[in-house]
């Protein structure tokens, strides 16, 4: 797979919106997104990533690059909800889905209980890794109301912080849903976030 690393040269937005999905048959193909409700049309190269059309169409920088290969996390963005790893997903892929990067996840100006609780519990040191780590939390909150310490550990699994504040992150995610280390289904203590 040929996807390009952000930064490397990509398609021209020609900053148009309306429905519609990637035209692949054009000279240079065009592809409708929904992104953070916004709709927003770019021109693509057929085998662009997602990621370097946010990062580099669209100027949503809070989805990062970092192995390029799907591995570490911090690409992760949602795709219909479901968190995904953008540097390995081809933007023509992705027409007529929603995306939410991390610039869409407050409201109004205020922060996502996720983005605020990651703030309360000073769960990142370079943030580098925060912006994956907080929408894999959101997904699972939106699964799971009230996991535990195992069920955050588990969906947390493949997120690498290379500052090692994974005790802070599943803390976060914990206070995020409204749950003690003392309730039900909470391990005595954060468990460890197992590295990839
Ligand atoms: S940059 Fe996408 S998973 Fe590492
Ligand atoms: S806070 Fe630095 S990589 Fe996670």
């Amino acid at each position: 797979m040929d996807l390009r690393r952000p930064g490397a040269g990509s398609a021209r937005s020609i900053d148009r919106s309306g429905p519609g999905r990637a035209r692949i048959g054009s000279a240079v193909p065009t592809l409708d997104l929904l992104v953070n409700n916004a709709r927003r049309r770019v021109e693509i190269g057929a085998e662009e990533s997602l990621l370097s059309v946010l990062r580099d169409e669209l100027n949503l920088t809070g989805a990062k690059y970092g192995c390029g290969e799907g591995q570490c996390g911090a690409c992760t963005v949602l795709i219909d909800g479901r968190p995904t790893r953008s540097c390995v997903t081809r933007a023509a892929s992705v027409g007529g889905s929603a995306v939410t990067t991390i610039e869409g996840l407050e409201e109004d100006g205020r922060l996502h209980p996720v983005q605020q609780a990651f703030l309360e519990a000073d769960a990142l040191q370079c943030g580098y890794c925060t912006p994956g780590m907080i929408l894999e939390g959101v997904a699972l909150l939106r699964r799971t109301a009230h996991p535990g310490d195992a069920e955050i550990a588990r969906a947390m699994e493949g997120h690498v912080c290379r500052c090692c504040t994974y005790p802070r992150i599943v803390r976060a995610i914990r206070e995020a849903a409204g749950v003690s280390a003392k309730a039900p289904g909470a391990a005595q203590g954060p468990a460890p976030v197992k590295q990839p």
